[in-house]
């Protein structure tokens, strides 16, 4: 028989990072990933669509039996996560959130640049995060146009890292948008 997949979401090609990941340690399942490019970026919409958006890509998810659903985008989980797992309580799904406990853990005293989009950064899920576990030496980058530039496989993608990774020296980085691994040789080259 025909295993039930796990659905896998994101506004566009950046949870394919997650999903690879996911498939190393899952190798023999299968999958749905669900690619919303027609609202892509979330990072620039308000909660209440983000959460619309969310509910219908769950929706059809469930419709093709997934037994599990990953939301392997920061901005969404950040907006849409609490308000989805009330809807569909008999479904795990599960989210993803910057790794800036990681910080805490393991690198408390480095000085931090925590990248996201603008949804992200702004959102009181990540702000929680953030007072909970903040070491005092971090800077919270709201990269408002990263996540089109890479979906966009953009020319301007250099210029624009350039113009917004600080100029100061970073030990630690936390990727908080799943685009932005994609970009992770650049973004270690531009940062000093
Ligand atoms: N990949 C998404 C994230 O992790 C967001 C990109 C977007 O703004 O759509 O936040």
């Amino acid at each position: 028989m025909k295993n039930s997949p796990i659905g896998i979401l994101d506004s566009g090609i950046g949870g394919v990072t997650v999903l690879k990941e996911i498939i190393k340690l899952l190798p023999n399942e299968d999958y749905i990933y669900y690619s919303d490019s027609l609202h892509a970026p979330y990072g620039e919409k308000s909660k209440e669509d983000v959460i619309n958006y969310v509910d219908s890509i769950v929706k059809f998810l469930i419709s093709k039996n997934c037994k599990m659903i990953i939301v392997a985008c920061n901005t969404a989980t950040a907006f849409a996560i609490k308000e989805i797992r009330d809807k569909y309580p008999d479904i795990d799904i599960i989210g993803i959130e910057p790794a800036y406990k990681m910080i805490h853990d393991f690198s408390y005293n480095k000085k931090t640049l925590v990248m996201a989009t603008s949804g992200t950064i702004h959102s009181e899920k990540f702000l929680n995060l953030y007072h909970q576990y903040d070491n005092d030496n971090t800077i919270l980058l709201s990269c408002e146009k990263l996540a089109t530039l890479i979906e966009n496989d953009d020319d301007g993608i250099e210029d624009y890292l350039r113009e917004i990774l600080p100029k100061e020296k970073i030990e630690a980085v936390v990727l908080g948008c799943t685009h932005y691994p994609l970009l992770i040789d650049k973004i270690k080259e531009f940062t000093p």
